[in-house]
């Protein structure tokens, strides 16, 4: 049987192009062609033999084949985390436009003691607030006597009106940490946490509070707490974890997701914390103040940061002697390097 016409030249190139792959350039090419190899090599398929001898002929003899630069990839599509807002305490003076010092001892918000029978008068003082050495320092201190701001004073930070925070569509997963260290000694109350912006639910708690680290007295306890329910009904669930925070630097963080609310020390998670869904279970967080439409309240709304250095109240719960001799041996305190809030992308 004669062969049909062309097989011979079909053959040949076959031939031609089995000789060049001596050239391990060439090689290369075949095994991954480039764009325009792609092309060439379709367009040999739509049009037969004859182009694909055409698309071959050149390489004899094999010239080295210049290799294309890398084309960049397409953005991944891996969730990745963006920083939202920081102090990293860098300069020499505490950064209004991150922070506001609160003053007085609660009265002007009508909690006279804080809400808590605290015994410090807040001051933005630089005795009791000052940004030195890449750490903010709060210090607590007894005043001497016929002080202004009565026998003891402490600062109290917030970011309310200029950075708060919530999971959203574009950051459904937030990271709120601070690095901090602490200074033992009854008496004190060092805390770092979050109170709603807008109070959208009602008043304390209805709108809801996070603490990510409160600690007391000897410092040997981190807790982390999420208060939420009513007015008059406060459904708090917290929990915490031994570790020794007065020996140094420790980084204490929250991560907030639509459902849930998680606590670490160190980077070490003890505490989850998920909402109840819109019910009143009681292993969940809910508000009264929230609507069918509002599943995930109070924590679905954006909080802003505090960190503050409190003297005697109802968490260290000591007696006011026991208080004056923890601060008749000098001034207590907090040290924070950083505070850091990040983002997740989906
Ligand atoms: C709320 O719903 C989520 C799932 O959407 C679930 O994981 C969580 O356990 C629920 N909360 C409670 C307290 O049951």
């Amino acid at each position: 049987m004669p062969r049909p016409r062309g097989t011979g030249l079909v053959a040949g190139v076959l031939a031609l192009l089995a000789f060049s792959c001596c050239s391990a350039t060439l090689c290369d090419g075949l095994r991954s062609p480039s764009r325009g190899g792609r092309r060439l090599a379709s367009q040999a398929a739509r049009a037969g033999p004859a182009v694909l001898a055409a698309a071959a002929l050149p390489l004899r003899p094999p010239l080295p084949l210049r290799r294309q630069p890398l084309r960049p990839l397409p953005p991944p599509s891996r969730p990745r985390w963006v920083q939202l807002w920081a102090d990293e305490f860098n300069g020499d003076a505490l950064d209004g436009s991150k922070w506001e010092a609160l003053e007085g001892d609660g009265s002007a918000f009508g909690i006279p003691g804080w809400g808590n029978n605290e015994l410090q008068v807040y001051t933005g003082r630089r005795v009791n607030v000052r940004v030195q050495s890449g750490s903010l320092v709060i210090t607590a201190q007894a005043e001497h006597a016929g002080s202004p701001y009565g026998r003891y004073t402490s600062a109290r930070l917030r970011t309310s009106g200029r950075f708060a925070v919530a999971p959203s569509a574009t950051y459904p997963r937030v990271r709120i940490e601070a690095r901090i260290k602490l200074s033992a000694g009854d008496g004190m109350w060092p805390a770092f946490w979050m109170l709603p912006e807008d109070w959208a639910y009602g008043n304390w708690p209805a709108s809801g509070e996070i603490d990510i680290l409160e600690a007391r007295n000897g410092m040997d306890y981190v807790l982390g707490s999420a208060h939420s329910g009513g007015v008059g009904a406060l459904h708090t669930i917290n929990g915490g974890t031994p570790g020794m925070l007065a020996d140094g630097w420790h980084v204490y963080t929250l991560e907030w997701e639509a459902k849930q609310l998680r606590w670490y020390l160190d980077g070490v998670q003890y505490l989850a914390v998920r909402s109840a869904n819109g019910t009143q279970a009681q292993n969940g967080w809910y508000s009264l103040g929230g609507g069918p439409d509002n599943p995930d309240a109070p924590f679905d709304k954006p909080f802003h940061l505090l960190l503050n250095l409190a003297v005697g109240g109802n968490f260290p719960w000591v007696s006011p002697d026991v208080v004056a001799a923890t601060l008749a041996a000098g001034p207590k305190r907090m040290w924070v390097d950083w505070v850091r809030v990040s983002g997740r992308t989906p």
